[in-house]
């Protein structure tokens, strides 16, 4: 990991110092599941070197929210997964002596509004603060080589060295580390990329990780075989998908014990050679039945086992891990989630378990809402308002997963609203890697868009969000829609 980017990793040494010359330090983090991992990797790598902090998560982090941190007695701030965005807040409580801050983040850096620049696009640079460790100033992509856990977990290593004889101190949390980037969908193409790909490496290397290729879909520690195949939303299979009866009959004719004990096997209790029968006899079904060459190569990929966890439960693979991740943060539960990434296997499982059971159902009836209800087609984007049908911490999450089902083109960035409060409204902006590669730069849009609406935004180029007031949407979307224009233009 350092040697592919060894100016993040001199940089990250001295955030690191500064932390050790920290009496206390105050971590805040954001309520998802890479701002999760971005905390626990954080906090390990923290307490391990000795220093003494306390843990806050925010939901975003704006003015209110960074004079709230301001206001403690905290003297050194640790930001991770969020923060490259509030530069401007938070450099000015700098300069006001309020805190110093240490940020382990990959978003965009804010840029300085228009009417303070007065150039005609945005953009002099943001302010700058000494300990600003993010993928973006070295060149790496921060919305597919290094998330707020990747660059959370290039500051442990750092902390690691400077507070151990071993090397590869902290390199245990390269697990976590791949949660956060699985959970931010940094997994394009079906592996991880860049930056991602060496800290893959280092877990493996500390024998925490497994990488292996294999089927997609998700489930594949926890769900009885029928239900994978059943619930297989992201690749369509005719016949298959949604239908349990067709699932079950398509299991049946194939040469394989479906059931141990009276129990349906799982995904993981099968042996290679069975997997191999029931993956090849699904892309076998799904060329018989139509299903578009690039939505089958979608059936498999790199999957990522953390080998401490136990089998079959959501810890054991990445990506369940970070929906059971998602469906606690979001839900004002981030307490469970961290204490589950820290290792409390008993209550906090079974809560988040359970989280887990409501998250899935909000977002397969957000889901079909969309699907009732469509999107409106402007000239460069889509969107639909959702108003208080759909909670806003997983209206983004929604949007995504509407993007190529019946009637959402994949060819137009997706913009989606949802009530935050009377006053407030959360807009989530989704394109993709293809719409990037033509200009598209989501994060630019939200920016923009919510200041001229009197909000506030950032992100990715390919997902972004913003806060705007109540009642400007559709004045948000005639400026988005021409910024979107320009860009792709
Ligand atoms: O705040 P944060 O960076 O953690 O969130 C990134 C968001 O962007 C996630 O919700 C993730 O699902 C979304 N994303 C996406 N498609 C990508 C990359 C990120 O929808 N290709
Ligand atoms: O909330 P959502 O999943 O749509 O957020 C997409 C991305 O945009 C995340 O990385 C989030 O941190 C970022 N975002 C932001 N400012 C906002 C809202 C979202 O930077 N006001
Ligand atoms: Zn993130």
């Amino acid at each position: 990991m350092s040697a592919p980017v060894p100016d993040l990793a001199d940089h990250a040494a001295a955030c690191a110092d500064r932390l050790l010359a920290a009496e206390e330090v105050l971590l805040a983090s954001h309520i998802d599941a890479d701002g999760l991992t971005s905390a626990a990797v954080a906090a390990t790598g923290l307490e391990r070197a000795g220093i003494e902090f306390e843990t806050v998560f925010k939901k975003q982090l704006d003015a209110h929210e960074i004079a709230t941190i301001a206001a403690t007695d905290y003297d050194t701030v640790l930001f991770t997964d969020f923060g490259s965005g509030q530069l401007d807040d938070i450099a000015r409580h700098e300069r006001e002596g309020d805190f110093t801050p240490v940020i382990a983040d990959h978003h965009k850096p804010a840029a300085v509004p228009d009417s303070q620049s007065g150039s005609s696009q945005t953009s002099s640079g943001p302010p700058e603060t000494e300990f600003h460790l993010n993928p973006l100033l070295f060149g790496i992509d921060g919305a597919s080589e290094l998330s707020g856990a990747g660059a959370a977990y290039v500051l442990a290593r750092e902390l690691g060295k400077a507070t151990t004889d071993d090397p590869e101190a902290n390199t245990d949390l390269a697990a976590l580390a791949v949660v956060g980037a699985v959970g931010d969908m940094q997994a394009s193409g079906g592996e991880l990329h860049g930056a991602n790909a060496g800290i893959v490496a280092e877990g493996v290397a500390a024998e925490v990780l497994g990488e292996a290729t294999d089927l997609a879909l998700y489930g594949r520690q926890t769900r009885p075989l029928p239900k994978l195949l059943e619930y297989s939303s992201d690749v369509y299979i005719p016949g298959i998908s949604n239908s349990q009866s067709g699932a079950v009959g398509f299991l049946s004719d194939l040469d394989v014990d479906l059931k141990s004990g009276g129990e349906w096997r799982t995904w993981v209790d099968l042996t290679a050679d069975e997997r191999q029968t029931v993956a090849s006899a699904l892309v076998r079904r799904a060329i018989q039945r139509g299903v578009p060459a690039h939505k089958i190569d979608g059936l498999v990929a790199t999957t990522y086992t953390l080998l401490d966890e136990p089998e079959g439960t959501e810890l054991r693979d990445a990506s369940e891990f970070s929906t059971l991740l998602n469906a606690t943060a979001r839900y004002e539960r981030a307490d469970v989630g961290l204490a589950v990434c820290l290792g409390d296997r008993d209550g906090a499982l079974d809560r988040a378990r359970d989280l887990l059971t409501n998250h899935r159902r909000n977002l397969s009836e957000g889901l079909r809402w969309v699907q009732n209800e469509g999107v409106t087609r402007e000239d460069h984007v889509q969107w639909f308002d959702a108003g208080t049908h759909i909670r806003e911490t997983i209206v983004g999450i929604v949007a995504g997963m509407a993007v190529g089902s019946d009637g959402v083109d994949r060819e137009v960035p997706i913009l989606a609203f949802a009530s935050k409060n009377d006053e407030e409204t959360k807009v989530s902006a989704r394109g993709t890697h293809a719409l990037v590669r033509a200009g598209l730069d989501l994060s630019a849009v939200m920016g923009e868009a919510s200041a001229a609406v009197g909000g506030k935004g950032g992100g990715h180029d390919v997902a972004a969000g913003a806060t705007i007031p109540a009642g400007q949407e559709r004045a948000f979307v005639e400026c988005a829609d021409d910024i979107v224009g320009e860009q792709l233009g």
